[in-house]
């Protein structure tokens, strides 16, 4: 297949890309967005700060563009993201205890319920675990409100949508370290309980390594009977970039629980990033990386 979008799905995966509203009016953009990509996340558009900027007031605008674009498109929508500690609203940020865990369900409560039916999978709670080697929970409003804050936005979630896969989402988590095997442990509590999970993302926004036990990490989730999505892609530019976005697609397509990848942004231009992470280049050329990335997919 010629497409990305196109040879993932001969596998069953999709290949996905974060994009930011304000790029859809951009027809150079849409055109490669369109092309190449049958997974869409919107980059900022549904996060909490966007959806409910005053508390109990909701705006579904921006994501909704996004949504709408996705599904007229023939496209398939991953949800980003009903409960963070970052990009809360300012009404948010201050809050504490019962009254934020309550604030926090009635969010994905709405939200999820706006949504519902048109999510392939939500980020149900971004980067809740710590950096630094605890292997434990970072600290955050969300966290002191109760360590069953986890358990309880995806018990909401799943009432709101229940056909929505529902994910647990985080970065530096891109082998076997202390930070995934906190979340590995969380995980396997999860399904010992019945508490609903369906899948696990890992950002894997990566520099200039790729670790070997990668792939052996995401089969250690998919063993314990979730989903696993790589959810933001990116990779420092230098010699290595094409080699290792080729053994991330090789790892996702090893590992049959692997749903699909989603690359953070289209066009290098248009990443976070400064480091021209992405497939294609600031003009909206096919990288190495691109060609690397879809060989590995058609099997080359
Ligand atoms: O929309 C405002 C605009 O009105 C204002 O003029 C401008 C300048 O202040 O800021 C704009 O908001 C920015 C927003 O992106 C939209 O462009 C925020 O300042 C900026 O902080 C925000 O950055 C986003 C970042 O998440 C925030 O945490 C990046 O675009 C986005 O790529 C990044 O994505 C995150 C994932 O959600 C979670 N995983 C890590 C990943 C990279 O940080």
């Amino acid at each position: 297949e010629s497409t990305l979008g196109a040879a993932a799905a001969q596998s069953g995966r999709y290949f996905g890309a974060a994009v930011p509203a304000g790029r859809l009016s951009e027809s150079a953009y849409t055109t490669i967005l369109n092309r190449e990509f049958n997974m869409i996340t919107a980059e900022n558009e549904m996060k909490m700060d966007a959806t409910e900027p005053s508390q109990n007031q909701f705006n579904f605008s921006r994501g909704d563009q996004i949504a709408n674009w996705a599904i007229q498109n023939g496209k398939q929508v991953r949800g980003h993201t009903l409960a963070w500690h970052a990009q809360q609203p300012g009404w948010m940020q201050g809050m504490e205890g019962s009254a934020l865990r309550n604030a926090l369900l009635n969010h994905i409560t709405q939200v999820a319920t706006h949504y519902r039916g048109k999510i392939h999978s939500w980020d149900v709670v971004n980067e809740a675990f710590a950096d630094g080697g605890s292997g434990g929970r970072r600290d955050s409003n969300l966290q002191r409100t109760g360590n069953d804050w986890i358990e309880a936005a995806f018990r909401a979630a799943r009432a709101a949508d229940p056909g929505a896969k529902l994910c647990y989402n985080d970065y530096n988590t891109d082998g076997i370290n202390a930070k995934s095997t906190g979340i590995y442990n969380m995980v396997r509590d999860f399904k010992a309980r019945g508490v609903p999970i369906d899948c696990v993302g890992f950002q894997s926004h990566l520099g200039t390594s790729l670790s070997s036990d990668y792939q052996a990490n995401l089969q250690r989730f998919a063993d314990l009977g979730v989903d696993v999505q790589i959810t933001e892609l990116d990779v420092e530019q230098g010699n290595n970039q094409a080699n290792i976005y080729a053994a991330v697609t090789r790892a996702c397509l090893a590992v049959s629980r692997c749903n699909g990848i989603t690359v953070w942004g289209v066009r290098d231009d248009t990443s976070w990033r400064t480091d021209n992470p992405l497939l294609f280049d600031r003009s909206g050329n096919k990288k190495p990386a691109y060609h690397a990335v879809l060989d590995t997919l058609n099997g080359v």
